[in-house]
């Protein structure tokens, strides 16, 4: 990363409404927005977010609502839109894989792909799960069924479809992945990729003949482009028809959870070499969490929607919440009930106090300090820099801890004079530094400190996070 930056999230289908599973990446991902625009300047950063809607799992879910196709994603979509808003998510752009401008750089790709020589026409058979929207391999199959979607049954299908020559490209990816052309992270996630590269890879399909909810193949009409395959292009195509490609292209992190990573480590990569254009420099890879030990589920109705947590914590409430939820990079359970603990101890009674203590102090005693030059923590900076943000927001809390000790150590509130003087000198310029580290994590809060303790004289404000 040097003077752009450019990360993605997932495109997500809109058969479902935002839950806090799609929050959590869009999260981390406007979190390293936030951070490198802070470093490089707001228009050296893009940040790519948006909606896949196309495919049968979409045209499905039209179907039972009852509407159109078009009708129905144009009622979804802005959903997704609302929930970033809400969370003060802020993407430089929301693609939509039905804007006519994604359909035709999509076409344009694929001819490309065409033309040089890895696209070939053949049948397929197989198994086919609508929830993944991909073909199952036998050995992904538990008792005849997804893992993933077992209240479904995949169905056989057999057609003609066209094929990307991906056991051929598979040899130049795997050279790439092992000369570190591009990175898989964490290392976990790139051995589980090259292991199964080094199995034999099947070419993949890259149409469908039943499925007209789609985008053409631009040289044979019949056919519609495979919901994935046009769905990775998005992440290009945007910088395409948006003129930032030369600027952006290629991306420095993909952003994605672990279900889709062979898409994104591999599938991505073939599309992308078969058409001569570089390669992404990250994929960044995290966790998956379930909710009180079950998986997210439509069907079980136990996702919670990002609206709940900003009702009832904040908006910066419910991204603290959020962000700090699991390990980056681990499976992990959430549990619903442990968040007003949560709240209360790292924001009521942790950052917020805090806060309100020295502001407190300062104004009994009249204290007045010039504004320094802001100090920081590179540790903090490296850390989101080496793409750990909850690392980076655990030693943000340490700071807050530190300082919580500090002051009951010195007891203040017992001190006057020079000596009062440098215990509030001390933590004021602690709470500085917190203030600049949280900007990119909560944003809201980072400003009312920041202009709370940027000033001379510093005065009490209402509590930043009232107790639940
Ligand atoms: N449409 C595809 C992505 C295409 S990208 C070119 C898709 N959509 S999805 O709606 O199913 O979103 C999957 C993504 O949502 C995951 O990769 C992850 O980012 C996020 N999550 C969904 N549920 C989640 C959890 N339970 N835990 C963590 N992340 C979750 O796949």
């Amino acid at each position: 990363m040097n003077n752009k930056f450019y990360i993605t999230t997932p495109i997500y289908y809109v058969n479902d409404v935002p839950h806090i599973g799609h929050a959590y990446t869009t999260l981390n991902a406007d979190v390293f927005a936030r951070y490198w625009k802070e470093k490089l300047g707001d228009e050296n950063v893009f940040f790519l977010a948006g909606t896949d809607e196309h495919g049968q799992k979409v045209a499905e879910a039209a179907k039972k609502n009852g509407l159109e196709p078009k009708t129905y994603v144009d009622q979804v979509a802005p959903l997704f839109k609302e929930a970033w808003s809400a969370l003060n998510i802020k993407p430089s752009f929301f693609i939509r894989t039905t804007d006519p401008r994604h359909e035709k750089v999509v076409a344009e790709l694929l001819k490309k792909i065409y033309e040089n020589g890895y696209i070939y026409e053949g049948e397929y058979e197989g198994l086919y799960c609508v929830g993944c929207e991909k073909f199952l391999t036998e050995s992904e199959l538990k008792n005849g069924f997804c893992p993933l979607h077992p209240n479904t049954r995949p169905v056989f299908q057999k057609e003609k479809n066209y094929f990307l020559k991906l056991n051929e490209l598979s040899k130049i990816i795997i050279k790439k992945i092992k000369n570190g052309e591009y990175n898989i992270i964490p290392e976990s996630r790139k051995a589980e990729t090259v292991a199964r590269l080094e199995s034999e890879i099947e070419d993949i399909s890259i149409s469908r003949a039943g499925v007209s909810w789609g985008i053409p193949v631009p040289w044979d009409k019949k056919q519609t482009v495979y919901v994935w395959i046009e769905a990775l292009i998005n992440y290009y195509s945007a910088t395409e028809f948006l003129e930032k490609k030369s600027r952006f292209w290629p991306a420095d992190i993909h952003l994605i959870g672990k279900d889709i990573l062979w898409f994104h480590s591999v599938i991505w990569q073939a599309i992308l070499i078969a058409a001569d254009l570089p390669l992404p420099k990250n994929i960044l890879v995290h966790g998956f969490f379930t909710i009180d030990g079950q998986k997210i589920s439509k069907s079980l109705g136990n996702a919670i929607a990002p609206r709940e947590f900003i009702d009832k914590y904040g908006t910066d409430g419910a991204r603290y919440l959020l962000l700090s939820a699991v390990g980056f990079g681990h499976d992990g359970d959430i549990k619903k009930e442990e968040f007003d603990k949560k709240y209360n101890t790292d924001l009521a009674n942790g950052l917020g106090n805090l806060v309100a203590r020295v502001a407190k102090l300062c104004e009994e005693s009249g204290f007045s300090y010039p504004y320094k030059k802001q100090s920081k923590d590179r540790h903090i900076e490296n850390a989101i820099e080496k793409m750990q943000p909850d690392l980076a927001l655990k030693m943000i809390w340490r700071h807050i801890k530190n300082t919580d000790q500090f002051l009951s150590e010195t007891k203040p509130w017992t001190k006057n004079g020079q000596e009062l003087y440098e215990i509030l000198e001390t933590s004021v310029a602690e709470i500085r530094l917190i203030g600049y580290h949280l900007k990119p994590f909560m944003p809201k809060t980072a400003e009312e400190i920041q202009k709370q303790f940027n000033s001379e004289t510093i005065k009490s404000n209402p509590p930043l996070f009232p107790r639940i």
